[in-house]
């Protein structure tokens, strides 16, 4: 989809169709106001005949209106104005998208954006509704199905803003959005390739693709070379499987020399069906999912350099499968890590958390100003926060912070956790120096507990994105989350 910014009157659009919004109880909005008034009170007289009350997420769609320039005008309930927020201004975004699904409607021009939202500015506004935009176009199609794309109306959207002088603040979020909305298509259809085509080696040859579009630095290391590094953790999970593992490591430097990178690191398991410790077979076709921390690293680098920003990032992917095998790690195995610290697996399913520990070890030789990796990495997060907000932890308070400031920002939030000493003994092993399990009781936290120790030589925090990055039932496919929260993270560096 094309997007652009710009100024000017509903009621001289020229557009296929124009976007205005509409409050409870029959509020028209300063946009729907002057299209009423071209047309003489037609848009009051349609309301009052109770076609459209202004609930949240309603839509009316009209042809024709007198006095207009357009062909159609979409008007699009915002619910009660005092309770217009961040949630009910998406919500108005995305039904007006959904609306003009299978209209003919190809161009558009949405006034949504000058609609007052509390505490968000015009910019904050338009980058969401571009990017609300694009996530709704989205259609995932695999590579081997040529089935003929769904007829996809909606091709260029001009977002309005309120005047002449918000243009230069629009074009900003515009392409701040773009950007985001990029690196979470990429994070997508990553996610949502079934396993037995985004394999391990599948995904370092898409680092190497974004690598040669985007003129990075990229180094794939193969069982071998993780072999020299001494990175027993990392391939005691990838002897399970028939398919190589690989080590990726992307570089992105444009800030000044001297200047750390922020490292990210993704849980790349392009399957996890637990290994000896097999997972029941109901919904397991999910944890092809299980590698969309390593797909959110791969699109935020994607964004950090189409917004060439002024920062040094280095971006490591460990990936491999987690399958059963006659040579894959068994209950009570004891592996020695990269760290030289000790692990009893006693369950193969947590096998996230040895895979990332090496990644981090690993990390040490960039000196890092900062490490977070992203991981599905607990079923017990999801138990935690449900869907909505992925689970944080940070051995660095401040780092948190930034974090769920980032979070919020791009309204893809995090929430803090806590990752106190007192969780740490429920890891202790009477064969190593830690158990990968600490029981059932909270899982998150000492999956978390799990990984501090590989994170004593830098600040370090744990995105636990195991309940935000797909959704599943009906609407079953990859969310590209928390690629929106580290691109906002990486661009508040900048200030
Ligand atoms: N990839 C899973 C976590 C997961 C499960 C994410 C369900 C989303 C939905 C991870 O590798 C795993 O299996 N974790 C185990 C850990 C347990 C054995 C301590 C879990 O959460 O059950
Ligand atoms: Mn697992
Ligand atoms: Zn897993």
């Amino acid at each position: 989809m094309e997007f652009s910014i710009k100024n000017g009157n509903p009621e001289k659009q020229r557009n296929a169709c124009v976007i205005v919004g509409v409050f409870e109880h029959r509020k028209l909005s300063a946009a729907a106001v002057a299209i009423d008034e071209v047309s003489k009170g037609y848009l009051s007289s349609l309301m009052r005949r109770g076609d459209m009350d202004g609930k949240l997420g309603s839509t009316l769609l009209v042809h024709n209106v007198p006095g207009t320039l357009c062909d159609r005008v979409l008007l699009v309930g915002c619910g009660k104005e005092r309770e217009f927020k961040e949630r009910e201004y998406r919500k108005a975004v995305s039904a007006s998208i959904k609306a003009l699904d299978g209209t003919g409607a190809s161009d558009v021009a949405s006034f949504l954006a000058e609609l007052p939202v509390k505490r968000r500015n015009l910019g904050w506004r338009v980058e969401q509704l571009v990017e609300i935009a694009s996530e709704d176009s989205y259609r995932f199609n695999h590579p081997n199905c040529k089935k003929a794309d769904e007829a996809r109306s909606l091709s260029k959207l001009v977002v309005n803003v309120p005047q002449r002088n918000d243009l230069a603040q629009g074009d900003a979020a515009l392409k701040r959005a773009l950007a985001v909305a990029a690196g979470v298509e990429l994070a997508k259809t990553l996610g949502n390739l079934p396993g037995n085509i985004c394999t391990p080696t599948y995904l370092a040859e898409q680092a190497q693709q974004l690598a040669k579009d985007f003129s990075l630095q990229v180094e794939v290391l193969e069982r071998a070379d993780m072999e020299k590094l001494g990175m027993g953790s990392l391939l005691s999970v990838a002897r399970g499987s028939r398919q190589p593992p690989k080590f990726i490591v992307l570089q992105y430097r444009k800030g000044k020399a001297s200047q750390k990178p922020v490292v990210l690191i993704g849980k790349g398991i392009t399957f996890d069906a637990g290994g000896i410790s097999i997972k029941p077979s109901a919904e397991m076709d999910e944890m092809k999912f299980d590698m969309c921390g390593a797909a959110s690293v791969l699109g935020t680098i994607k964004a950090v350099a189409q917004l060439e920003l002024a920062i040094n990032l280095v971006v490591i992917v460990p990936a491999c499968e987690n399958l059963p095998d006659g040579d894959a790690n068994k209950p009570g195995d004891v592996v020695t890590s990269m760290s030289g610290q000790t692990i009893e697996v006693l369950n193969t399913d947590a096998e996230g958390r040895l895979i990332l520990c090496d990644a981090m070890t690993y990390a040490e030789r960039f000196e890092p100003e900062v490490v977070v990796d992203v991981a599905t990495l607990t079923g017990a997060c999801v138990i935690a926060l449900g869907h909505h907000a992925s689970g944080l932890f940070s051995n660095d308070d401040g780092l948190a912070r930034d974090l769920l400031n980032a979070g919020e920002e791009a309204w893809d939030r995090a929430w803090h956790m806590p990752l106190w000493e007192d969780y740490q003994e429920q890891l202790k092993s009477n064969f190593a120096d830690m158990a990968n399990i600490g029981g059932r009781a909270a899982g998150s936290v000492t999956a978390a507990c799990f990984l501090s120790r590989y994170a004593k030589k830098f600040d370090w925090a744990h995105l636990d994105i195991a309940g935000t990055a797909w959704n599943s039932g009906k609407h079953k496919g990859a969310t590209g989350r928390p690629v929106p929260l580290l691109t906002h993270y990486l661009i508040s560096r900048l200030s």
